[in-house]
Formats: structure tokens, sequence, C-alpha cells
């Protein structure tokens, strides 16, 4: 057995060095899109269905809150989702907290869904949830006609009274984040003129792609979008969720990484706003192969195939960030062992992630040996590390948890991963995946 549960140790795992990795991997759905489809949806008038949608405890967050403002979700016996949409108006006055669990991306795009409706709502989570600053969102909406009241001015629990939101403004985020973004364009759903965001960098493109789908009048230049409400509701649409290129990357990082694999994962999202990873994985001299590219749902998608491969330090920083802000704790892995040093900035955004990532990720790869210097907007990797297995922590941060367990299968000797559970967030199949990829 390659992995196994260690008794008495909560729910950590142990990730045994692998002799080899081989196989494939069909990527479960992409998460923000998977939130975005049935929120949207939520929102809209018609019927939609959602298919290859991402069960995990993000999305059932979602699900749990658009039910208590009223919508209508089957979940259905094949994995889709049904949607029943009786316009924005149908929504209602939740008569509980709205409890967002561990994600932020419930949080802050139902905010500024909420910000439009007129009624009273309070917005929850977890204890990393109610860390993480809320008011990045909590000003722009303010500034649109909400009122909103924060814990300490910037933490949830956030307590809004929708209603009336104007539009006509030009909102400037001093942060390039597509949920401080979407939060302003579903605000602005319910305003009667155009909204604009523009951002320092570009984010993630999916609120635009889906509204657009969806009847409302969206103009992108670069990093500004200029969102029209439509005039009376969304439309629904039936969407095809691509696979996750943020969980496909702990493979694409261990296949690469690994000095005896070869990995084939399937259904890949490429959204070109999401595609960093590739990028600075090339740079590195990775042997990556992007296969029967085609489009899915409006989104590209293809299968990605991954070898070992020498890789040599890389400097990323600037609008490559955004692109692959989720990969980076995987791109520090990949680092120690590369040829060199490796420079990550322009990257402090990774301070407010599940966990200062900042701090996790240097802290667990220090533990299995590396060298990692911490720096207010990334980190600076030194390359050829010899890691060799430790017990690495989670943080209560499904991305911290997947990097331990990969890089334990790359170094020497037993990892045990505490908050191994932790993977329930985004990617609930993740140990049971790499059980069969890896070869003992
Ligand atoms: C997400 C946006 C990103 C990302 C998060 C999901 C989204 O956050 O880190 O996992 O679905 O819009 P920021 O927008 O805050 O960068």
């Amino acid at each position: 057995m390659g992995i196994s549960t260690v008794v008495g140790a909560g729910d950590a795992q142990v990730a045994a060095h692998a002799r080899a990795l081989r196989g494939e991997v069909s990527v479960p759905g992409d998460k923000s899109i998977s939130h975005r489809a049935l929120m949207f949806n939520a929102l809209a008038r018609g019927a939609a269905r959602v298919d290859g949608f991402l069960d995990s405890a993000d999305t059932r967050s979602t699900i749990h809150c658009l039910r208590l403002m009223g919508a209508t979700i089957e979940e259905l016996e094949d994995g889709g989702v049904l949607i029943h949409g009786a316009g924005r108006a149908a929504l209602h006055e939740p008569d509980d907290v709205l409890d967002c669990g561990n994600s932020g991306t419930s949080m802050r795009l139902l905010a500024g869904i909420l910000a439009g409706l007129p009624f009273l709502s309070i917005l929850t989570g977890d204890a990393s949830l109610r860390q993480r600053p809320m008011d990045r969102i909590a000003g722009p909406l303010r500034e649109m006609g909400a009122r909103i009241h924060a814990r300490q001015e910037r933490f949830a629990p956030l307590v809004i009274e929708g209603g009336t939101v104007h539009g006509g403004l030009t909102m400037r985020t001093p942060m390039a984040s597509a949920q401080v973004k979407s939060a302003i364009l579903l605000a602005g759903l319910g305003a009667d003129a155009p909204t604009t965001v523009v951002e320092p960098a570009q984010s993630r493109d999916h609120t635009e792609r889906m509204l657009a789908a969806m009847g409302a009048g969206i103009e992108v230049d670069g990093r500004q979008v200029v969102l029209t409400p439509p005039s009376g509701d969304l439309q629904a649409v039936d969407v095809r969720v691509p696979g996750d290129i943020s969980t496909a990357a702990a493979w694409m990082v261990a296949g690469v990484a690994h000095p005896d694999a070869e990995l084939r994962l399937l259904g890949v999202g490429m959204n070109p706003s999401r595609t960093g990873l590739i990028d600075i994985l090339r740079a590195m001299g990775a042997d990556l192969e992007v296969e029967e590219e085609r489009v899915v749902g409006g989104e590209p998608v293809a299968d990605v195939v991954v070898r070992s491969s020498r890789l040599r330090g890389v400097e990323v920083g600037g609008a490559l960030v955004p692109r692959a802000i989720d990969e980076l704790p995987l791109v520090a892995l990949a680092a120690c062992l590369a040829e060199g040093e490796t420079v990550i900035r322009d990257a402090e955004e990774l301070v407010v992630k599940e966990s200062n990532r900042v701090a996790t990720t240097a802290e667990a790869l220090r533990a299995l040996g590396a060298t990692v210097e911490e720096r207010p907007d990334g980190m600076v990797v030194q390359g050829g590390a010899r890691l060799t297995g430790a017990t690495v922590r989670s943080s209560g941060d499904h991305r911290l948890a997947m990097l331990g367990a990969v890089a334990g299968l790359i170094a020497t000797g037993e990892t045990t991963v505490e908050g191994a559970g932790d993977v329930a967030v985004s990617y609930p199949a993740f140990w049971s995946d790499l059980g069969r990829l890896r070869q003992s």
C-alpha cells in the first residue's frame, strides 16, 4: 500500500516515495466555473443543466447558501445538477446565516449578488475564511450603494442590506482578483446603467464569459470590463464544466519533477487566464505537451501529457502571477528540484489565500529539506534540494495538503501529511487518484 491512514494522527495520510508515476487522470470539474454555473443560473430565468460539476466541500457551500436564498437546485444521480431559475426577484431573504465554509469564491461572489437584492443577509465561514480580507469587496459594494457591516471593518461575518445599486461607476481594483471583479459585476447586474471594472492585471475571466452567454452586455478591453445589465433577467444556460487546471497542476508538477514519470491528464481547462503554470513549467524546461485541443461549453480544453524533466530555475512575476496564483506553491516545489534559483515576486495575494501561502509553502518545503526565503510578495527558492520525507501540515489549506502529498511522492522515505482530508475542498478523490498513479 502506498498510502495509509496514520492511527491516532487525526486525518493524517502517509505519502511514501513512489518508484514511478504512470497513468491517466480525468481531471475533476473546474471549481471557479462550477460555482458560477450555480450562482448565475440561480439568478437567471429558465432551467439549466450543469455537467462535469465539481462536487466538493466548496461548491456544496454555494449550493447550501443558494438554497437558503430560495433557489431550486436538484442534484442528479449521474453527477449533473439542475437549476430551476425564476429570475432575481424570486430570490428571498434567507432565514438563517449563509455559511460559506472555507470558500472565498462563495462569500465574495454571493456578496456581490446580495448587494443588489432588497433584503438582509449575513455571510459567515470557517475560521480560515473569517480571517480573510473582505474589505476588498465591502468597499466597492458600499460605493455602489449597498449597506455592508463587517467585523472589525474587514472580516466576515458580513451583514448586507442590499437593494439599490448605482450603475455608471468605474471601479479600479488595487489587486488582480477575479473574486473582487466578479462581486462588482454581479452587483452591477442590478444597476440601471453600465458598470466598469479596471484591474491592475487581468484575472480569470469565467464570469465575463458566462454572463455574456446568458445575455448580459460584456465588453472586455485588456484589463477593463464593462457590464451592461440585461433589460430583463439573465437567460439560463446549460454549462459543461471543463477539468480544473488548478487541480491538474498537482499531477503536472508531480509528472515533471519525479525522476520516473509519465502522466496524461484528460480534459484540462485551457482558458488563457488560467494557464500560467504551463508557461512557467515550459520556461523551466519541462517536457509538457498539450494535445487534443477542443472547445467545451465555450471554454478551451485539452489533454496534457507530462514526463520527467530536467528543470531550471526561473523568475515569475507581473501579469503571469494572476494566471497561476493557485499553482504557485507547486511552482515552489518544482523550483526546489530545479537547477539554480527561482524567484516568485508580485505575488502578495498569496498571503491572503486559504492560508498564508508564502509562510505555509516555505514551512512545508523546509520541513522536507529545501531552502526557501520568504518575501512579502513571494519567495526565493534554491534548486538542487534533496527532499527527505518528513511531516508537513496542510494548515487548513487544501492546496497545501496536495503540495505535501506530491512532495512526498518525490522525497525519499515517507512523508506524513497532517490535514490530509482538506483536499475535499476542491478534489475529494485526490488520495485515491494518487494511489492509482503511484507505482511502488
Ligand atoms: C477564484 C479566484 C482566485 C483564486 C480562487 C478562485 C475565483 O482568487 O485564488 O481560488 O473563482 O474567482 P482571487 O480572485 O482572490 O485572486
